[in-house]
C-alpha cells in the first residue's frame, strides 16, 4: 500500500511541543512517510522544546532574526516553502495553532495545491486584536484547511457555525495533553535548577508572559502587579522564565530585576517547566498552552487576558481571567494565597482538553479522510 506522505511544519516553542506527539506517532507508523520541517521562527526556544522529545527536523529554514516583524516571518516562510514543497511533494502539510509559521506554511501548501491538516483548529475569541495576530491567523487557516483537528467539541461547534462540513472536522483532544502525559510518564521529578536559590518548602508562584497585545502599558502593569505581590507576600517566591522577545525582556528585566523574591530566569526546558508547574502554588500567565496544561493538572492560573479562546479552562474553574489590570492581578493572587476554599475549588484537575490520545486520533482521521 502506498504510504501517505506527511509534512508537519512548526517554528515556535508551543508548536514544537504540540506537534511533537504527532511527529512521534507518524514516525512510528508504517502507513506514513514523514518529512519534518522546522522554520525556526524561534531559534533557541524551538530547539529547546524539540530536544526534550529527541526530534531532529529533516529541513530547517533557520528563519529567526532578532526583533523580527510579523511580515518578516510570513515572508520568510513563503519565500522558502514553495521550493521545499516542490521538492518533497507531500500529500499533506500539517500546521499547528495560530502562529505566523502556521499561517504562512498553510498558505504555501494551498498555493502548491497540497492538502492542509490543521492541528488545534476552531479556537475563537471573536476579537480581531485579542490575541493579536493569532485570532486572524487561525481564521485564515480555517479557510485554507482541508481537515480540521478540533481539540474539543466546543471548537468543533465553532467550525460548524462557520459552515465547515462535519466530515472535515475530527475532534481529537489537544496534542499538548499528549505531550504533558508523555513528560509525566517518561520523566522523573528531578531537582529543578531554577529552584536552587529558594528554600526547599517555600511557596512558589510561577509566571510567564509574552502576548503582543500586552506589549507596552500592559507589560508595565503586569510588572507593577508582580512587584506588589512580592512585597505583600515576602515568603512567596515568584519564578518568572522570561520570554526571549526583546519587547518582553526590556520591561521585565528593568522593572523586576532587583527584587529579592522575584527570580527572573531563562526560558525553561519543557520537562523542568512541567515539574515546576506541579510544584507551584499557582500560576500567573498569558499563555495559551499553559491554560490547557494547568487545567489537566488542576493548577490554578490567573490568566492575564481579557478574553480567552479556551473557555473550557475557565468553565472548569481552574483558569480565571484577570487581564493586565494591576488591581485584578493582585486581588486574584490574594485570593489564591489567603482563601483556602477558593484555592481548593480552583485546584481540581479536569480533562476537558483531551485524554492524551490526540496524536493517534489525528493519524486515524488522516487515513480515513476522503
Ligand atoms: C510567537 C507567536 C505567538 C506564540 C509565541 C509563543 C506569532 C506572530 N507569534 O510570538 O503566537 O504564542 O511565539 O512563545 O507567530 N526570540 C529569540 N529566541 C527565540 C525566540 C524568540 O531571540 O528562541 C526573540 C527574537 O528577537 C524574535 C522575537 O523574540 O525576533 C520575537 O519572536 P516571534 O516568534 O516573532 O514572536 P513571539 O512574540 O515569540
Ligand atoms: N513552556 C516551557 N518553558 C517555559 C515556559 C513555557 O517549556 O519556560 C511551555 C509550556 O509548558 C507550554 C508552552 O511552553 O507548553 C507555552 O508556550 P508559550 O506560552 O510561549 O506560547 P502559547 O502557548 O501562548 O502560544
Amino acid at each position: 500500500m502506498k504510504k501517505i506522505k506527511v509534512m508537519p511544519v512548526f517554528g515556535t516553542r508551543p508548536e514544537a511541543i504540540k506537534m511533537a506527539p504527532v511527529i512521534m506517532a507518524l514516525r512510528a507508523d508504517e502507513r506514513f512517510e514523514t518529512v519534518v520541517c522546522a522554520t525556526a521562527q524561534h531559534r533557541q526556544m524551538q530547539d529547546q522544546a524539540l530536544g526534550v522529545f529527541g526530534i531532529q527536523p529533516d529541513h530547517d529554514l533557520n528563519l529567526m532574526k532578532p526583533g523580527q516583524s510579523l511580515n518578516d516571518v510570513v515572508a520568510g516562510v513563503l519565500n522558502q516553502m514553495g521550493d521545499l514543497l516542490e521538492a518533497v511533494k507531500p500529500d499533506w502539510v500539517l500546521v499547528q495553532g495560530d502562529t505566523s509559521t502556521a499561517f504562512a506554511a498553510g498558505l504555501a501548501a494551498f498555493h502548491a495545491r497540497i492538502a492542509v491538516g490543521h492541528v488545534e483548529a476552531g479556537l475563537r475569541s471573536y476579537q480581531k486584536y485579542a490575541p493579536y495576530p493569532e485570532e486572524i491567523n487561525r481564521k485564515m487557516l480555517s479557510a485554507i484547511t482541508d481537515l480540521h483537528f478540533a481539540p474539543t467539541p466546543f471548537a468543533k461547534q465553532a467550525l460548524q457555525k462557520e459552515g465547515f462540513a462535519d466530515k472535515d472536522i475530527a475532534v481529537t483532544g489537544n496534542t499538548v495533553i499528549d505531550a504533558l502525559f508523555w513528560v509525566l510518564n517518561h520523566t522523573q521529578a528531578a531537582p529543578i535548577p531554577e529552584l536552587a536559590a529558594i528554600p526547599e518548602n517555600a511557596p512558589v508562584i510561577l509566571v510567564t508572559g509574552h502576548r503582543r497585545e500586552n506589549f507596552g502599558e500592559g507589560f508595565r502593569d503586569i510588572c507593577e502587579a508582580l512587584k506588589q505581590i512580592a512585597q505583600q507576600y515576602p515568603d512567596y517566591h515568584i519564578i518568572y522564565p522570561v520570554h526571549l522577545n526583546p519587547n518582553v525582556q526590556k520591561p521585565v528585566l528593568s522593572i523586576l530585576g532587583d527584587i529579592n523574591n522575584i527570580h527572573l530566569v531563562e526560558p525553561m526546558e519543557y520537562v523542568s517547566f512541567i515539574h515546576l508547574m506541579q510544584r507551584s502554588h499557582f500560576i500567573i500567565s498569558d499563555s495559551g498552552g499553559i491554560q490547557e496544561e494547568s487545567t489537566a493538572l488542576g493548577k490554578p492560573v490567573l490568566v492575564m487576558r481579557d478574553v480567552t479562546e479556551r473557555p473550557e479552562g475557565v468553565q472548569a474553574g481552574v483558569c480565571q481571567l484577570v487581564g493586565t489590570d494591576v488591581e485584578k492581578i493582585v486581588s486574584g493572587a490574594k485570593q489564591m494565597i489567603e482563601d483556602e476554599n477558593a484555592y481548593q475549588q480552583a485546584s481540581s484537575a479536569r480533562q476537558v482538553f483531551g485524554d492524551g490520545t490526540a496524536a493517534q486520533k489525528i493519524l486515524e482521521a488522516l487515513v480515513a479522510w476522503k
